[in-house]
């Protein structure tokens, strides 16, 4: 047999900003449905102490969010080359991934797409963390610094299509990353062991897939 490979995947900032940013997304959606719907849910006790988790809870994802994208950018250099689908996987990449996703794997077959610390991330994934981070993030937090500034802000609520419009979007927003968080934890347990994901995550290192 021959011996385990490990490969160094996730650097710890990025491991750092994971945990927190998780954290932070799980805190902003338990207080966001106590503000959303205080009728029916009371978690944090009155309403005032959801919305002040709520705004912290805001902040600490918003400066994790900088501090990530500063680091994929200046640091590492690697945004565009690990989060950017190219043309093979539009072409092949995505329907290959799928067909893995909702067929091959319940057969038993490997994953058609192999990690490698240049590439790590799936076309599918590539191109749902892309979304994710750099589209639908971005847009929750500026709305959200919108909502939390209102008078100080005014004129640029009214550019932004007014308040009710505002906080529909942002909760419109906020239901995607819900759905996302469902359908990204699932996908994770999909590696060659349901935990084979996640320890990379917490560690730095994936075990390489195929010798076992
Ligand atoms: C309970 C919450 C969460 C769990 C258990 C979780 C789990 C994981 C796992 C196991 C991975 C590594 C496997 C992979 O690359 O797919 C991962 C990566 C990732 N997750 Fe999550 N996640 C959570 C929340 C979130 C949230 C809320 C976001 C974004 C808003 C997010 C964004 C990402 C991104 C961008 C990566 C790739 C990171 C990189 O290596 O650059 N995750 N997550």
């Amino acid at each position: 047999m021959k011996p385990t490979e490990y490969i160094y995947l996730t650097p710890m900032p990025v491991r750092i900003w994971h945990w927190l940013n998780a954290l932070g997304i799980v805190t902003l959606c338990i207080t966001g449905l106590q503000i959303r719907f205080p009728e029916y849910v009371n978690i944090f006790g009155t309403y005032k102490a959801a919305i002040r988790l709520h705004n912290t809870a805001g902040i600490v994802v918003s400066i994790s969010y900088f501090l990530w994208l500063f680091y994929y950018m200046f640091v590492t250099r690697s945004l565009a080359k690990l989060y950017v689908p190219n043309l093979e996987d539009i072409k092949r990449g995505f329907l290959r991934q799928a067909l893995f996703y909702c067929f091959y794997y319940f057969k038993g077959s490997p994953n058609p797409h192999h990690e490698t610390p240049d590439n790590k991330f799936n076309p599918l994934q590539k191109a749902g963390y892309l979304v994710i981070m750099l589209v639908l993030l971005p847009l929750v937090i500026f709305t959200g610094i919108l909502i939390m500034n209102v008078a100080p802000l005014r004129e640029l609520i009214l550019v932004a299509g007014g308040i009710k419009m505002l906080v529909s979007a942002h909760y419109l927003i906020a239901c995607s990353f819900l759905a996302f968080l469902f359908v990204h934890v699932y996908l994770a347990t999909m590696g060659h062991t349901p935990f084979a994901h996640f320890k990379p995550m917490w560690t730095g290192w994936e075990e390489s897939e195929g010798h076992h």
